[in-house]
């Protein structure tokens, strides 16, 4: 990203997500999602050999046959046959342990995905620095608990081979840190990004769809 380093004041927000209060709670166990650490582990290689079957970017579903399609892959990847493990050996492949219990630890866990916040769009705006060029995004919104954080991630569009990701498209994810009672929670959430002069505008997903804000 930008080679300036965020100021104190920029990482404020996201700090405060966590109060001390909170921070008080229970430690959430540390899960495994595939938006974070699942996808980035299948190549661009790895999605355009299996396209005759499945689009390994892409979360597969529906639910009903979730487990069944991870299943194929669990296999897959922890098969001890030359012939059948993936990746295949002449093409990289196989994943070193590290990767494939990583992998082994999602699949038990039930394959879990990230949750998207909900914003107020009111409140979303993008602001040019003049100073850096890069943008600062601005939201509020609500999470699920007190005990999630929510932040800005690259949008990822698993259905575009080159560049999935858009110079101008973000998610806004939500994870629990902290085990605290649901019950819906007001976030702030501000990050600064890399969003080349061309682009006039910039779309954040939440659990409603895509939201858009120009840059100013
Ligand atoms: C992490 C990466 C990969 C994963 C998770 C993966 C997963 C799988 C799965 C689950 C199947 C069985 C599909 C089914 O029965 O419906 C399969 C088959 C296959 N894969 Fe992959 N694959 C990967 C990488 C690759 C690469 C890099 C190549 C080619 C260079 C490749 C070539 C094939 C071929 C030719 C088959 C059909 C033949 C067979 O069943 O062994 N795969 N793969």
């Amino acid at each position: 990203m930008s080679s300036r380093q965020p100021s104190d004041s920029r990482m404020r927000p996201l700090i405060s997500q966590l109060s001390e209060a909170v921070l008080s709670a229970p430690a959430a166990p540390r899960r495994v999602y595939f938006e974070t650490h699942i996808r980035p582990m299948f190549r661009a290689i790895d999605r355009e050999h299996m396209d005759f079957r499945m689009n390994l970017w892409e979360y597969l579903g529906p639910p009903s046959s979730t487990r069944l399609e991870y299943e194929k892959i669990h296999n897959r990847l922890n098969s001890s046959a030359s012939d059948t493990v993936m990746p295949p050996p002449e093409a990289g492949g196989p994943w070193p342990t590290e990767w494939i219990d990583l992998f082994n630890r999602w699949f038990a866990d039930g394959a879990p995905r990230l949750d998207l916040a909900v914003i107020d769009p009111s409140t979303l705006r993008a602001v040019r620095d003049p100073l850096t060029g890069t943008v600062d995004v601005y939201v509020e919104g609500t999470k699920l608990s007190d005990g999630h954080v929510v932040w800005l991630e690259r949008h990822f569009d698993p259905a575009k081979l080159y560049n999935p990701y858009a110079d101008n498209e973000f998610d806004l994810f939500q994870a629990q840190y902290r085990v605290l009672p649901p019950a819906p929670v007001h976030f702030v959430a501000e990050d600064f990004c890399v969003v080349p002069s061309p682009a006039i505008s910039v779309s954040v997903y939440d659990s409603a769809g895509r939201h858009v804000a120009p840059i100013t």
